[in-house]
């Protein structure tokens, strides 16, 4: 193997620079070409592919986004769009690619190898935290960072003003990310897609709390819950309840910029000369993941067929420790 690509692919995550200096560096390390490719599986197949040297990733492992763009591609779902795709590198000699992005990106490289033979390692990004297979992924710990301080700031003006506070976090189907700023940020009650909420139980939990002092409080709402928004949530518990005065924050994509963490530029730069290292030894339809601090390598497959098993003992924590 001389060539290889590396794309980001589906929602940004902050970090993914980080992973993209280390599949570089370590590619060119290897005597290898790595190029990049722009805005995910659109840009392969319209072939925005370029030489990446060391140089053009100096400087990056600090910032939020990723230099090479991402997208959402709607023609890599049908077999045409993956033969173009598979086309473009086959014209330049490019034998493998490293995919940064979630799941849905992992079984479209699943496919280009499967159809076209292009060996294919992923790399965890997404601020979610929701891919079987690995511990963490890349640019949730920034995320999770930037909301629990969003947090700790909205309950500065919560307390001031005795008020009751909902907070939406990303995560339209995962409420990892939500549960653990809660957990950070010493919510009242966080609301998760994976469990069913509901607002009767909420209000007797906030009435408690008033009741035992509490004079603010802060309910962190998924995105994603099953009851709504934390908009439609906040009116709900007006309706049912004496809680008439709540105000509603959405944290919305300011989760997804900004600098990484360390935590997350180290495991970008750790899963990304693994990533490369694993094609190199002949690997693929792999994810370089993070298990018990030990870097591995696990299928594909896992990201999407066991996605992280969402753990309640979690939700247990804040609710017990905000009584
Ligand atoms: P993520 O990778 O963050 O899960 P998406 O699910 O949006 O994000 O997937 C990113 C891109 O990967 C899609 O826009 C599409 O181009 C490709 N993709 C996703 N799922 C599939 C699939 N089942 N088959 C082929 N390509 C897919
Ligand atoms: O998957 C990452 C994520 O930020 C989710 O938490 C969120 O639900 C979704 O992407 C938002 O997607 P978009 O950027 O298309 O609004």
């Amino acid at each position: 193997m001389k060539r290889i690509g590396v794309l980001t692919s589906g929602g940004d995550s902050p970090g993914m620079n980080a992973a993209v200096r280390a599949v570089v560096r370590t590619g060119i390390y290897h005597g290898l070409e790595v190029f990049g490719i722009e805005r995910g599986y659109q840009g392969l197949i319209e072939g925005k592919i370029a030489l990446l040297p060391a140089r053009s990733v100096g400087g990056i492992i600090n910032r939020g986004g990723t230099i090479l763009r991402s997208a959402r591609c709607k023609a890599f779902y049908e077999a045409e769009g993956r033969a173009a795709a598979a086309k473009q590198l086959e014209e330049r000699g490019i034998e493998g690619l490293v995919v940064i992005g979630g799941d849905g990106s992992y079984q479209g490289a699943q496919k280009l190898y499967d159809e076209h033979g292009i060996r294919c390692v992923g790399l965890p990004g997404t601020i979610d935290n929701d891919i079987g297979g690995t511990d963490f992924t890349i640019g949730y710990d920034t995320a999770l960072n930037i909301a629990m301080e969003a947090v700790d700031r909205i309950r500065d003006t919560a307390q001031s003003h005795d008020r009751l506070f909902f907070i939406e976090v990303m995560g339209r189907h995962s409420g990892y990310l939500a549960m653990m700023t809660g957990i950070a940020g010493g919510a009242e009650e966080i609301l998760v897609p994976e469990t069913p909420t509901d607002i009767q139980k909420l209000i007797d939990h906030l009435v408690k709390g008033r009741e035992k002092g509490k004079t603010s409080s802060i309910v962190v709402v998924a995105e994603g819950d099953d009851a709504g928004h934390a908009i439609d949530v906040a009116a709900r518990v007006s309706e049912l309840s004496d809680f008439k005065d709540s105000r509603v924050v959405v944290i919305g994509h300011l989760q997804r910029g900004g600098s990484p963490t360390a935590f997350d530029r180290i495991l970008a730069s750790r899963l990304g000369l693994r990533a490369v290292e694993a094609l190199l030894e002949g690997e693929t339809g792999k994810m370089a993941g993070i298990s018990g601090n030990n870097v591995v390598l696990r299928p594909l497959s896992e990201a999407w067929e066991c996605r992280t098993q969402f753990d309640p003992s979690f939700l247990r924590v804040a609710h017990v420790l905000s009584t």
